[in-house]
Formats: C-alpha cells, sequence, structure tokens
C-alpha cells in the first residue's frame, strides 16, 4: 500500500524503455477502476522526464483515459546516481524495475531496494544474473 513516508505503490522504473512501455500501459490497465480512474497511486520513473511524459501520453490515448497522465507520478531517476534510485526506493513500496541489460544495471537497483525497504521485481530473462 502507499503510506504518507511512501506515496507510490508501485514504481515503473525504465518506462521509457521498449518493454517498459508495455509494461505501463499493462500496470494502467490492470489497475483502474469501473470510473477510469486508477485504483492505486503509482508513479513512472526514469531518466527523461519528456520521455516519461510521452510514455503516459500514448497509454491514455491507447486505452481512451485522457486523465491518465495527471494520475501517475514522474520520478527522475539515473543509474549512474545512487543517491536517485535511493530517492525512487524510498518512495515506493514496490519497484518494477524495466532497466536492461541486467548485467551492466541490475545490482545497483537492487541494493538500493535492500537498503530502503522496498521490495523489488525485475524482468530479467539473462540466467548468470537470476
Ligand atoms: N524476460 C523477458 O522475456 C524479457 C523480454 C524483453 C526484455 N527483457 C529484459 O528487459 C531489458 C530491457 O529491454 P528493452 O528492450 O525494454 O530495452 P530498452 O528499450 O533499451 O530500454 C532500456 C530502458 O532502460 C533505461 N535506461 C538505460 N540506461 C539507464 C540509466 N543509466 N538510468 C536510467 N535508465 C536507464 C532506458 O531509458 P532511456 O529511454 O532514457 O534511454 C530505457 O527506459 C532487457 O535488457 C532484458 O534483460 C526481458
Amino acid at each position: 500500500m502507499a503510506t504518507k513516508q511512501r506515496p507510490f505503490h508501485l514504481v515503473v522504473f525504465g518506462a521509457s524503455g521498449f518493454t517498459g512501455q508495455f509494461v505501463t500501459e499493462e500496470v494502467a490497465r490492470e489497475q483502474m477502476d469501473p470510473e477510469g480512474s486508477s485504483r492505486l497511486a503509482w508513479a513512472v520513473a526514469g531518466r527523461c522526464r519528456e520521455k516519461l511524459q510521452r510514455v503516459l501520453e500514448r497509454a491514455a490515448e491507447k486505452l481512451g483515459r485522457p486523465t491518465l497522465p495527471t494520475e501517475v507520478g514522474i520520478i527522475i531517476c539515473d543509474i549512474s546516481n545512487p543517491a536517485s534510485l535511493d530517492e525512487m526506493a524510498k518512495q515506493a513500496t514496490i519497484v518494477l524495475n524495466c532497466v536492461g541489460p541486467y548485467r551492466f544495471y541490475g545490482e545497483p537497483v537492487v541494493k538500493a531496494c535492500v537498503e530502503n525497504g522496498t521490495s523489488c521485481i525485475d524482468i530479467s530473462g539473462e540466467p548468470h544474473v537470476l
């Protein structure tokens, strides 16, 4: 659950990527209530605000939900900046990490989540990372 300390139940990190865009669209579809609003407080995260904004706009258009971009938070976060990973992890109950390849980018995200008590899920199919 989202709490005062953790405003987002779920954060999709890497939402601007090929896979992240599908994940974002599915999250938007799955947690929509019958009135068409978001049931959960959630956010997308990545290193470029404009790209994240465009992903939300595209999902909104596809799903016929014009209010989606205003309902979903945006967190600016870069793998090369550990403080930004901590900030993201602190705001979420669950980070769904779509930033790959995980052999290069996976570990700092897991570290930030472990150190901040956040659950972490990824979509890795890389055997040595698993
Ligand atoms: N299990 C499966 O079946 C399956 C299927 C597909 C993919 N995957 C996994 O998913 C991973 C991603 O695949 P993809 O095709 O979606 O890749 P992609 O299109 O290249 O997307 C990569 C994402 O990572 C972000 N990123 C890269 N460097 C970053 C950094 N320093 N800080 C923050 N974000 C950064 C990119 O942000 P920008 O947009 O800002 O560049 C983009 O959002 C793959 O490596 C693979 O391991 C698994």
